[in-house]
């Protein structure tokens, strides 16, 4: 039976990430993906990373194409009541961000796995967990039409949302804790110039909005829409109207239009599991956790995951310490939750929750008790740019 030391299932951001750093690190690894390598290197996710994010990328050495492609971002603005407050993350914090696309962050990351001849095995299906709560975990998957068997020292579930991993528990074995919004995100993408050389996260009557960006020839934008809408009634020209009619004046005029070349409607979840260890699995990024992209979160809390489980790894096998290995719940929980806290708290002051004028006046009260305090943007500024380890 084929036999390795961490069976990693899925190829998304976090399954990509523990790969080439526990390949760095002398550990051998397989990951098995659901999806063909083309649908997961197309797949359009948020873009903004954190500089600790950045770092581990550089530490992967999957850096050199980000730091030569990547915006650096010292701030964005908050749009609201007519008004625009600009956030200086880096007069408040020391710190910046960087904007460059999930997508382009797969890309590398398959590019340097490819390069190392690392073990990746896409189009798998019918993949199960087994044996993982004693000393030989296991791991079966069908691949072109034959089954096959796996065993491993440990199993790393990167599978996303939707995963198996996480379905393979008992109910009793872990404790969900959700929050699902009445709305969603209706975002697209077009090879157009930013509107602003920053993002703008807008507060408005009608819903909220975003003017992202993925370089400076091509835009990212979103529209808070209702969870039944469908994308056939959201024709190009209603999208932008709709964009600009959100958008402080100054914002909604620079918009430059052109045709959507990807258009699609995401729900918004807090989600969080307890624990993330199972015996020897493990669950890591959007398995363990979902934010809603309001702060843009979501990657860069399964790279903190990716860090802390690959630290671990690399000590028990270099020494044979299990204490890092016994603290990875704990250790991402206490960071997970203040990230879970951040976003649901952004989200809470930018989005329209219904039609009940005290919210919103409540809302435009915070937003303007920010630009009115140093200590309630640095606090927003710090959570933004991302918290310390500790
Ligand atoms: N077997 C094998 N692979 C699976 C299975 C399965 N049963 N179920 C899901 N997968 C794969 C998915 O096809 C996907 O490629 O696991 C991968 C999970 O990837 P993501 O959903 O991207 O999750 P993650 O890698 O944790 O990414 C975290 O990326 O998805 C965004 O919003 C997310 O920004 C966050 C970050
Ligand atoms: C994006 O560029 O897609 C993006 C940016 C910031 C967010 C969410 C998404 O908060």
């Amino acid at each position: 039976m084929a036999r390795t030391q961490v069976a990693i299932i899925g190829a998304g951001p976090s399954g990509l990430l523990l790969s080439q750093l526990l390949h760095l690190n002398g550990i051998d690894n397989v990951v098995l993906e659901r999806q063909s390598r083309e649908y997961v290197a197309g797949r359009i996710r948020a873009g903004v990373l954190e500089q600790c994010t950045v770092d581990l990328l550089i530490e992967a050495r999957v850096g050199e194409r980000l730091l030569r492609e990547r915006l650096v971002h010292d701030g964005f603005s908050l749009g609201f009541d007519g008004r625009s407050l600009r956030v200086d993350l880096k007069g408040l914090t020391g710190d910046s961000v960087s904007v460059y696309g999930q997508t382009e962050v797969t890309k590398d990351l398959m590019e340097a796995r490819a390069a190392a001849h690392g073990k990746l095995i896409y189009d798998c299906s019918q993949v199960a967990v087994e044996g993982f709560g004693g000393d030989h975990p296991q791991v079966r998957y069908s691949h072109d039409g034959k089954t096959q068997e796996m065993t491993c020292d440990f199993i790393a579930g990167c599978d996303g949302y939707h995963g198996v991993c996480r379905q393979s528990l008992d109910a009793g074995a872990l404790r969900t804790f959700e929050r699902v919004y009445p709305f969603g995100w209706l975002g697209i993408l077009a090879e157009v110039p930013p509107a602003m050389h920053e993002l703008v996260y807008s507060n408005h009557a009608r819903g909220f909005a975003l003017c992202s960006m993925r370089s400076m020839t091509r835009s990212r934008y979103y529209v808070q829409c209702d969870l039944d809408e469908k994308l056939e009634e959201w024709p190009d020209a209603r999208f932008w109207d709709e964009l600009r009619s959100r958008l402080p004046l100054a914002v909604a005029e620079a918009v430059v239009t052109g045709p959507s070349i990807e258009k699609s409607i995401a729900p918004l979840r807090s989600f969080v599991v307890e624990p993330l260890k199972f015996g020897r699995m493990f669950l890591v990024g959007d398995a363990a956790h979902i934010v809603p992209p309001t702060g843009a979160k979501g990657l860069n809390l399964a790279a903190a995951d990716v860090r802390v489980l690959n630290r671990a790894l690399a000590e028990h096998y270099r020494t044979g310490r299990r204490d890092l290995i016994d603290r990875y719940s704990e250790q991402c929980l206490r960071r997970i939750w203040k990230a879970e806290r951040f976003s649901w708290w952004f989200t809470s002051i930018m989005h329209k929750f219904s039609d009940d004028e005290f919210d919103q006046r409540i809302q435009l009260a915070e937003l303007d008790y920010l630009g009115g305090s140093q200590a309630a943007l640095t606090s927003l500024a710090e959570n933004y740019v991302g918290l310390p380890f500790e």
